[in-house]
């Protein structure tokens, strides 16, 4: 049996030592980095810099240990069909260096990321993604709720209210932001 608390101790260290803040213009090609070495194609990378370049980046956090950028998370808008007036953001997408993963890091920019999202006045956001990761952090299946994704996912389209209601009587198809086609057009 785990001694009460120890995976917090494990954590503690470089979890301890992380800053989370929100990005600035100066750490663009060190969130490039990042988000390139996370992932095992240039395609999410790609995605973030033309966010950046659209204005689309309504929430972007990173996580700094000692100046040094070891994670980051974005989030860009999102609508439902029918119901475009209801502000939604899409979680996409979320990295942490793989020397760093497993510390806590992800769930805290996941945690930090969704109180931006809700002072920047999000309603709900959606995310595509391991229900593992983002269950607790209180995203169900999408599909539960009526509500479609244009990537034909099933379990891992979730999302999560975050104004009490806001998602009430509303379904249909959750469109990401245009630059998400284009980028996965332009990269076959
Ligand atoms: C996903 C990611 C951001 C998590 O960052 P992290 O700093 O390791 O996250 P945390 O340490 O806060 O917690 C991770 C938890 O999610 C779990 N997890 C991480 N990736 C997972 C995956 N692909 N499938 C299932 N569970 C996963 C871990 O096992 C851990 O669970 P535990 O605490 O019960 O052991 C990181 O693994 C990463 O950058 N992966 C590559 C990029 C990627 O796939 N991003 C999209 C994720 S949907």
């Amino acid at each position: 049996m785990r001694a009460p608390g120890a995976s917090i101790a494990h954590h503690a260290p470089m979890a301890a030592a992380v800053r989370i803040r929100s990005a600035t213009p100066t750490d663009a090609d060190a969130i490039t980095a990042v988000v390139s070495v996370a992932f095992p194609s240039p395609l999410e990378a790609r995605l973030v810099a033309a966010l950046r370049e659209a204005g689309r980046l309504i929430v972007e956090l990173v996580a700094d240990l000692d100046g040094r950028l070891v994670g980051h998370i974005a989030f860009s808008p999102v609508t439902i069909a029918g119901a475009p007036q209801v502000p939604g953001l899409g979680l996409a997408p979320l990295a942490v260096l793989p020397e760093c993963q497993g510390q806590g890091i992800g769930g805290r920019l996941i945690e930090l990321g969704l109180e931006a999202a809700s002072r920047a006045d999000a309603a709900f956001v959606v995310v595509l993604g391991e229900p593992r990761v983002y269950g607790r952090f209180g995203f169900e299946r999408a599909d539960r709720r009526g509500f479609d994704n244009e990537y034909g996912a099933g379990e891992q389209f979730m999302v999560l209210e975050l104004r009490r209601g806001a998602l009430d009587g509303l379904r249909g198809l959750v469109r990401y932001d245009a630059t998400f086609a284009r980028i996965l057009e332009a990269n076959g």
